[in-house]
């Protein structure tokens, strides 16, 4: 047993929410980076540290927090360590800079990006009290994680009390080529940049990513790179790729439960004769959404046929809903969903089931398993875990995934049928070649990105970047190339 894993992430892995009566509701947060550290610390990486602290934000007062923690640390593998940040902080920190700048930057929507001054200074301000809540509670042999875009100058705020503590830094979005990355002011570029260069290893979804970000210190921070790694204040600090994935084992194990094969004969029997498609995403304007209905829309103008024969269970997760960008895209899907309905469906069939809200993972999984085709059209994304999960699903070998080749996960996933999210009539012309594809070549597919999902899953991804981050500190003299 060695260290302790101390993580840091802008959330923690449960909410506190206040309830009538002074009383508290405590809920588990979803997510792909909490799900991915749950399931590897669940099937033996608990075993390779001796204590898990993770420090985030609670979404509660202290004054909540203060009833609440000790029933939520008991239900927990972690000992919580909560930041609080004032409402109208979190707001310009959350809301503008992480999600109305560096979301959409980094998914090459340079056009939705802002530029506040007073939402960069909140973001560093914010960091710094993410700093002076963890830097008392840090001890100098644990191995530190932090996680994601909200939290990128953090390492360079620990580095400055720890030269030498064990820092990994993991962006579970993608890094953007210089030329966008340079959009953002002088100042922010360098406060970005030298805080993520804090770090000893950074971790990236591809080796694509790890090159912008290498490319953009080169240009920002003028410091040259010699294969993945480069010297930061005289230490080397390495960039790699680790594609997140999923417990491949979970999906598996579910695929046949009780609870899966209730929900997945309703379905079933639903869907009748028909075929079924399925997509489920986080409400975000980089997924692809309106381009994904532009293209069922034109198959089924193309392929008339199909008409009655086809339904669309569409899965939208209500998210980020305070930014208008969000907001609008909802309004939307809302309307081209409503004008094709009815335009193309009757009282007896309608084209598209369209469910906004959260959804239960076993009828998740259920509709996973059930359906002919699962329709994954990313603008960008950073991975893409729900492509990941079908495949884990599917132990019957069977139905097609249409997958964005601007996911990460495309780098893996290429037996999927790639397409580009920007052409509505490659999307409209998979759909019909996924439908009608053989059940020999739909197992053909299916069984070589099983092999590539199950040949690294996010215990792979997580022993992974635990492994690299030793080794950089090991070989940290100050001038070895790793
Ligand atoms: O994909 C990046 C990410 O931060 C995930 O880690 C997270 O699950 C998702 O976005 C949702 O983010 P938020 O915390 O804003 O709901």
């Amino acid at each position: 047993m060695s260290n302790r894993l101390f993580i840091i992430s802008n959330r923690l892995p449960v909410s506190i929410e206040e309830t009538e009566n002074n009383g508290y509701d405590i809920k588990k947060s979803s997510g792909g980076l909490v799900s991915a550290i749950s399931s590897y610390l669940k099937s033996g990486g608990k075993e390779a540290f001796s204590e898990q602290i993770w420090a985030g934000f609670p979404d509660c007062s202290p004054e909540v927090w203060q009833k609440a923690h000790a029933e939520a640390n008991a239900q927990s593998e972690y000992d919580y360590l909560p930041v609080f940040i004032n409402k109208d902080d979190y707001n310009l920190y959350y809301n503008g800079f992480s999600n109305s700048l560096l979301w959409p930057l980094f998914h090459y929507f340079p056009s939705f990006a802002e530029y506040n001054d007073e939402d960069f200074e909140t973001y560093m301000r914010v960091n710094r009290s993410f700093a002076d809540a963890v830097i008392p509670q840090i001890r100098k042999d644990d191995m530190v994680w932090i996680h994601d875009y909200h939290v990128l100058p953090l390492a360079g705020m620990l580095r400055e009390k720890f030269p030498d503590l064990s820092i990994g830094l993991f962006l579970h979005i993608p890094f953007p080529s210089y030329e966008l990355f340079r959009t953002i002011p002088k100042q922010w570029q360098q406060a970005l940049l030298s805080g993520m260069a804090g770090a000893d290893l950074v971790g990236f979804h591809t080796m694509d990513y790890a090159s912008h970000f290498l490319d953009c210190v080169e240009q920002v921070l003028k410091v040259e790179h010699e294969g993945q790694s480069f010297l930061y204040n005289g230490r080397r600090v390495k960039a790699d790729a680790f594609p997140i994935s999923i417990d491949v084992d979970l999906f598996h194990k579910a695929a046949e439960s009780p609870e899966v094969r209730r929900h997945k004969n309703n379905y079933l029997e639903l869907k009748g004769d028909k075929k079924l498609i399925f997509s489920v995403d986080r409400l975000d304007y980089t997924k692809g959404v309106d381009n994904r209905l532009k293209g069922y829309h034109k198959f089924l103008l193309d392929n008339p046929d199909y008409i009655g024969k086809v339904v669309f269970v569409l899965v939208i997760v209500p998210s980020r809903d305070e930014i208008t960008k969000y907001a609008e895209q909802k309004k939307a899907i809302d309307e081209y969903i409503g004008n094709m309905n009815s335009s193309l469906g009757d009282i007896a069939w309608q084209p598209v089931l369209y469910h906004y809200n959260k959804i239960p993972f076993d009828e998740m999984v259920a509709l996973y398993g059930s359906c002919d085709l699962a329709l994954i059209t990313p603008l960008r994304d950073g991975m893409n875990l729900v492509a990941k999960e079908f495949v884990a699903t599917r132990t019957d070998k069977k139905g097609v995934l249409i997958l964005s080749e601007l996911a990460g996960a495309a780098r893996e996933l290429t037996d999927a049928l790639l397409i580009n999210p920007n052409d509505i009539t490659e999307i409209a012309e998979a759909i019909k070649t996924g439908l009608e594809m053989p059940v020999e070549a739909q197992a053909r597919r299916m069984e070589a990105m099983q092999a590539c999902v199950a040949g690294y899953d996010v215990n792979s991804w997580a022993t992974d970047l635990t492994k690299s981050l030793t080794a950089v500190k090991k070989n940290q003299s100050g001038t070895e190339v790793t």
